[in-house]
């Protein structure tokens, strides 16, 4: 295992489920742990600090060091106040997990405003804030000579890369981390940060609540959340700075590196189309149409499964 000692992360949504399991595995590895959980439902209500404060007694009963926290990352003087605590609790940031989530799935046509308010807040205005707040902090590092190893891991989903119907809030806001990670790779390559987001499958309350799963296996359970961490543990290792902007779909054993929006089918003309030839043309070329092919053939495409139990 990489060894992560000095190093201080932040993992967001570390509470529960896989945020959790990347918690353990970085405080295994050796760095101390910044555990922030708002402890709400699945739909994002209400707040607790057990699931967090139960998380930090899990690492020091290892010999590990931990501390709670208990902000919301969707409010963006939190997550500013979130950075400020790892700061005072252990006096740097190395490494920032992206993980916190909620759901609230609903079909495109009965979508209230709140249920699309709410995750696109938590997930995607939740990945902005502690980003751009460690941010600036690696750049007053870099700018004063160190040379930073940083790292930004965010949470993605096949939802948002493959499209889950239910999800149109969700998958929205995964799909946009996506294109936040690429981007924000290229901006902070300059200071040392790599930033790469994870596409996981595993048995947590999200996706049990969602899926009907069944137990797990007695053997190895491919929808153990601990399977996605060596994915965080080996990005932060220093032996990955020259990994950045990828996204790791992850089922069990399964991690494949995606390949994102490319050049696909090009309609070429040496002068602007005529929309009749246009529709011609995109007819001659999908004889059968054009379609989305849904979340699983995509998943199944990069090593998963369905998360139905069948
Ligand atoms: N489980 C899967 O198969 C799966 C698949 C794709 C993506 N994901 C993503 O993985 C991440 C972890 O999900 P999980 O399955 O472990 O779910 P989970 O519900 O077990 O854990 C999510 C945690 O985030 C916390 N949280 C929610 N809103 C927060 C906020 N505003 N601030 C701080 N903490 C907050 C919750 O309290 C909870 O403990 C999520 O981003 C989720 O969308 C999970």
């Amino acid at each position: 295992m990489p060894n992560l000692s000095g190093k201080v992360a932040i993992v967001t949504g570390a509470g529960r489920g896989i945020g959790r399991a990347h918690a353990l595995a970085l405080a295994e590895a050796g760095a101390k742990v910044v555990v922030n959980d708002l402890g709400g439902t699945l739909a994002g209500e209400g707040a607790d600090l057990s699931p967090a404060q139960q998380v930090v007694e899990e690492i020091a009963a290892a010999g590990g060091e931990a501390v709670a926290d208990g902000e919301n990352v969707a409010d963006f003087d939190a997550a500013d106040r979130l950075v400020r605590h790892a700061l005072g609790a252990f006096g740097r940031l190395d490494i920032l997990v992206n993980n916190a989530g909620i759901l609230r799935d609903r079909m495109l046509v009965n979508m209230t405003e709140d249920e699309w308010d709410a995750v696109v807040a938590v997930h995607l205005k939740g990945h902005f804030g502690p980003t751009r707040h460690a941010a600036a902090h690696w750049r007053e590092r870099s700018k004063s000579g160190e040379q930073v190893r940083a790292r930004v891991i965010n949470t993605s989903s096949p939802s948002g890369l493959f499209g889950n119907v239910g999800q149109a809030n969700y998958g929205a806001a995964k799909a946009g981390i996506a294109a936040f990670t690429i981007i924000a790779a290229q901006e902070l390559a300059r200071y040392g940060v790599t930033v790469n987001c994870l596409a996981p499958n595993a048995r947590t309350r999200m996706t049990e609540e969602t899926f009907e799963m069944g137990a797990a296996p007695e053997d190895f359970d491919p929808l153990d959340p601990a399977n996605i961490s060596p994915v965080v543990v080996a990005l932060c290792a220093d032996e990955a700075q020259a990994i950045t902007g990828q996204c790791f779909h992850v089922w069990g054993g399964a991690v494949n590196a995606l390949q994102g929006w490319q050049a696909g089918e090009l309609f070429e003309a040496n002068r602007r189309w005529d929309a009749d030839e246009l529709i011609d043309a995109l007819r001659e070329r999908f004889p059968e149409g054009a379609a989305p092919a849904g979340m699983l053939i995509g998943m199944q495409a990069s090593g998963g499964r369905s998360l139905r139990a069948q």
